[in-house]
């Protein structure tokens, strides 16, 4: 398995990355003269693997970016600013709120011709439009999108590099589901992939884990929570505590897919607290991640004394 080093040093940097990367620097100048200001990165929604160099066909996940869009809005709410590095076309914070595929049908045109918001949509769009506005106008969220593997990690490495200048006043909150195999750039057909050669058969590498260069050497001083997926909870925690231990950084959220939003496990190398949603939470409407953003912002308060 190729290194973190390696895996940089082989793979192409995705379009627009130096831009990105002023984008992200001039954001955090801006944070260090705001005083006590608090940077998350916040990661969301699923990397692809291109299977071809001119891309027709690729792997993709199930996330959509409910974690890291919700996530980031209860970070925005506790006066956090946020970078909030997601898949192109994935959830985004506020805009979630909005009926996506049926956008039209929230619109209505008036009698005298002119576009309205239907009655029963109005409050809510009146609530999400205000919250926006504000963080718009207070320059508190950075958006920088990925959608394959390898715009994700460049730009993950490029954002916590820039972020190393914040001390511990930077935070990663790793969301992203991000994929463990790929085709490396040396390895894969440029051309589209001919049906007339036969069944495929593809043989995939070990993406290398970036965890441990990230902690070691990105971004050292930051207070950084990564996730662990999987789908036997059984094998939760004692996964979670491996990534403790291997990676060196403060917590590792654990969650089960079937069951993600409605519990996690909060897991660091002196406790293991459960966060749960009670069915009247559920019935009411809230979402898991408000609790878990409150749960790690009272930890990061603690962390930065
Ligand atoms: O978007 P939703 O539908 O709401 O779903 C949210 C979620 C289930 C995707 C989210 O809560 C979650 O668990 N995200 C992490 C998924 C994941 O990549 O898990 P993993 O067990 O494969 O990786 C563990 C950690 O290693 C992750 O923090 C990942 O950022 C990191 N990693 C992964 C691959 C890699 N090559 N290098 C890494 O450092």
């Amino acid at each position: 398995m190729a290194d973190a080093a390696d895996f940089f040093y082989n793979t192409p940097e995705p379009a627009g990355l130096k831009a990105n990367e002023e984008r992200i620097k001039l954001f955090c100048d801006t944070a260090v003269k705001r005083s006590n200001a608090r940077v998350v990165l916040v990661t969301s929604g699923g990397t692809t693997v291109p299977l071809e160099g001119n891309t027709v066909r690729f792997i993709d996940n199930f996330s959509i970016g409910t974690r890291g869009s919700a996530s980031a809005e209860y970070f925005l709410k506790h006066g956090y600013l946020v970078i909030f590095l997601h898949r192109a076309r994935s959830l985004q914070p506020y805009t979630r709120h909005l009926p996506h595929t049926k956008l039209l049908d929230v619109l209505e045109i008036g009698n005298d011709g002119k576009l309205n918001v239907k009655e029963e949509h109005t409050e809510k769009l009146r609530t999400v439009l205000k919250k926006y506005k504000q963080v718009q106008e207070e320059g508190r969220l950075l958006m920088v999108e990925f959608t394959t593997l390898a715009d994700y990690l460049h730009l993950l490495k490029a954002a916590s590099c820039i972020m190393k200048s914040l001390g511990n006043r930077a935070m990663l909150y790793l969301a992203a589901a991000v994929s463990d195999f790929y085709i490396p750039a040396d390895k894969m057909p440029l051309h589209k992939i001919q049906s007339s050669d036969g069944p495929l058969k593809l043989s995939l590498e070990l993406v290398p884990k970036m965890l441990e260069a990230l902690v070691m050497n990105w971004v050292p001083e930051a207070f950084v929570v990564s996730f662990k997926l999987e789908t036997d909870a059984d094998l939760l925690k004692d996964k979670a505590c491996q990534a403790l231990k291997k990676y060196k950084h403060e917590l590792v959220i654990g969650n089960v897919l079937m069951t993600r939003k409605n519990e996690v496990v909060m897991v660091t190398l002196k406790d293991t607290e459960w966060i749960r949603l009670e069915t009247s939470e559920v019935e009411s409407g809230m979402e898991i991640e408000e609790k878990i953003v409150d749960n790690l912002v009272n930890r990061y308060a603690q962390f930065c004394i």
